[in-house]
């Protein structure tokens, strides 16, 4: 049996970071693999480590055991998380709803994701930044399974507009202001972590996947489920394993490190832009 959530435990940890940090964040960004270049443009920053917050999720490495970090980008409060959680770490699904949570209760309306996956589409081809449009969640895993918490949103919920089509109207638009052009497409879950056999891939491609990936579904599933808007990007750094052999990931974070200085103005000039 599930354990069950329990909104004090989710309180108690949004009220320690608000006793740090003293402002409400409007806007949260979670930080995929190798993209953390934009923490360098955070001002007056007040760092906090995942692992002083109690009930949040203990990190399974100790080499980078992950943190938040609050400060201004471009005049604005934002939450970063430096490091996500992923459910082949094995967490239960059902503790990945934590940090979203959290940020809801630290005021978040708005949340930004970035990731790293594999380009399945033929169209698109490492280093490609793509605008998450849609999911495929055929894993059979889901964060707001277990008990519902009424304090953040009810039992049944839709998901037909958890990629906020305004939002992806910006980055479109802050993208071609910046002078490239963002891919769309839609973004396939698997739990890893191996990479996805040739065949799988081809059965991905024909039920509409255009890139996979091992995260991001579990923190737009409970934004959808908290109202939080979400706007996830997505940067191919691969191709799937039927368009290339012996894919290792090893390719994968250095695609998204050279990527991340584009991404990172994208993100910037989009929080400039939120809201006005
Ligand atoms: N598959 C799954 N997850 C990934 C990939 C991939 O090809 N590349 C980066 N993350």
């Amino acid at each position: 049996m599930l354990k069950d959530k329990i909104f004090d435990n989710y309180k108690e940890s949004a009220d320690f970071i608000l006793d740090k940090i003293k402002i409400k964040p409007e806007i949260a960004i979670i930080l995929g693999t190798g993209l953390t270049t934009l923490l360098d443009e955070i001002e007056d920053k007040v760092e906090i480590s995942y692992s002083d917050v109690p009930n949040f999720l203990i990190s399974t490495t100790t080499d980078n055991p992950g943190k938040f970090i609050f400060g201004k980008l471009k005049g604005k409060y934002v939450i970063c998380m430096t490091k996500r959680f992923h459910y082949y770490e094995g967490y239960d699904f059902n503790e990945l709803a934590t940090p979203v949570y959290v940020l809801k209760l630290l005021g978040v309306k708005t949340l930004i994701l970035t990731n790293a996956s594999g380009a399945v589409n033929y169209n698109f081809h490492p280093g490609d930044i793509c605008l998450i449009t849609d999911h495929l969640n055929f894993a059979g895993v889901t964060p707001t399974r277990g008990n519902n918490l009424k304090e953040f949103g009810e039992r049944f919920y839709p998901i037909d507009k958890l990629y906020d089509k305004g939002l992806r109207d910006l980055a479109k638009k802050s993208a071609i202001d910046l002078g490239f052009e963002l891919k769309e497409g839609v973004y396939f879950f698997t739990v890893g972590p191996f990479f996805e056999s040739p065949s799988e891939i081809r059965a991905i491609r024909l039920l509409g996947g255009d890139l996979v990936g091992m995260s991001t579904i579990t923190e737009t599933l409970t934004a959808g489920h908290c109202g939080i808007k979400v706007l996830a990007m997505s940067v191919a750094t691969n191709y799937s394993s039927d368009r290339i052999e012996n894919m290792d990931g090893s390719e994968v974070e250095d695609v998204a490190r050279k990527v991340s200085p584009r991404l990172k103005s994208l993100i910037i000039k989009i929080v400039e832009e939120l809201g006005e």
